[in-house]
């Protein structure tokens, strides 16, 4: 027989070359125990008659093998909102919740804005800001069919009914449609030659990530088509690589943006960058 606090230090142990092996074999445990984190805390003692269980040492393995942790239980935190996950769809950051904040706080109070989230993955940005502001109305469009369907599961999940979702390669099906605000995390890895290391990019849908071989073409297509879909007064806020930003206040000063301006995520890199319509 073992105890939950022997399974945890047997799991990390053997998760000995993740980041953080203990965070990781505590969350793997509460999925291959049906609970959370929390329940492990309150009961170290809790007794595992059978030892660890054939779900858990496939989940350690997966684990060693570089599998997100994300991917395994099959969800992920972002502001605070559980979000489904899976192979479709990129596993929201830490740094695109300071891009959310970024928005929150230029997005006007109590004018209803009309909001776009341009590729909009499991739904990270559109369902944190559609709940966040039940006043405004969100768009979230993305091309592929896979991640949207997981987008509305997260917007159903989480009772948000003021978002709507389209198919649509960037502004290709949205015609002539207007925003107050746009905010975007474009894939911006370039490829083939990402220099990062193989296991960051292996699992993840590369739709989600590459962005030529610049990493710029996303962002590139987005702020130039960006124009023609921003209400007067309105923004639009693109997440960047640390080092894309020179790049991308370039190419909104050469589509005649104005008030441009570049925020930084919680390590001190250049994040994102925001602009308002002319
Ligand atoms: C970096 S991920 C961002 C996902 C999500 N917004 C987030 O922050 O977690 C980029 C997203 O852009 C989508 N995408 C890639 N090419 C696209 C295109 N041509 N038109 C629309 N969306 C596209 C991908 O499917 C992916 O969901």
């Amino acid at each position: 027989m073992q105890t939950v606090r022997e399974l945890l230090k047997f799991a990390s142990a053997r998760l000995g070359a993740s980041d953080t092996p203990r965070l990781d074999a505590e969350v793997l445990l509460a999925a291959a125990l049906g609970t959370d984190r929390s329940r492990l805390y309150a009961h170290p003692e809790m007794a595992a008659p059978q030892g660890p269980s054939a779900d858990f040492l496939r989940l350690l393995d997966s684990r060693r093998n570089g599998f997100p942790v994300a991917y395994l239980t099959g969800e992920k935190e972002f502001r605070s909102i559980t979000f489904r996950v899976n192979r479709h769809t990129l596993i929201p950051r830490p740094e695109t919740e300071v891009v959310v904040e970024a928005a929150l706080e230029r997005i006007p109070a109590l004018n209803r804005a009309r909001i776009l989230d341009l590729g909009t993955g499991s739904g990270a940005i559109a369902v944190a800001i559609a709940s966040e502001r039940p006043d405004c109305t969100v768009t979230a469009a993305d091309l592929s069919v896979g991640a949207l369907a997981v987008a509305r599961e997260n917007a159903l999940a989480n009772h948000v009914a003021n978002i709507s979702f389209e198919q649509s390669d960037w502004f290709g099906n949205l015609h002539n449609r207007r925003f107050d605000a746009i905010i975007c995390n474009p894939p911006y890895v370039r490829y083939p030659d990402t220099g990062l290391p193989p296991e960051e990019i292996r699992y993840e849908p590369r739709l989600a990530l590459d962005g030529g071989h610049n990493g710029t073409a996303c962002i590139r297509t987005v702020i130039s088509n960006g124009p023609g879909h921003i209400n007067p007064g309105g923004f639009i806020i693109i997440e960047h690589a640390h080092d894309q930003g020179g790049f991308v206040r370039e190419q909104f000063r050469v589509f005649h943006y104005r008030n441009i301006t570049t925020g930084h995520d919680h390590a001190g890199h250049e994040r994102y960058t925001c602009a308002f319509r002319a």
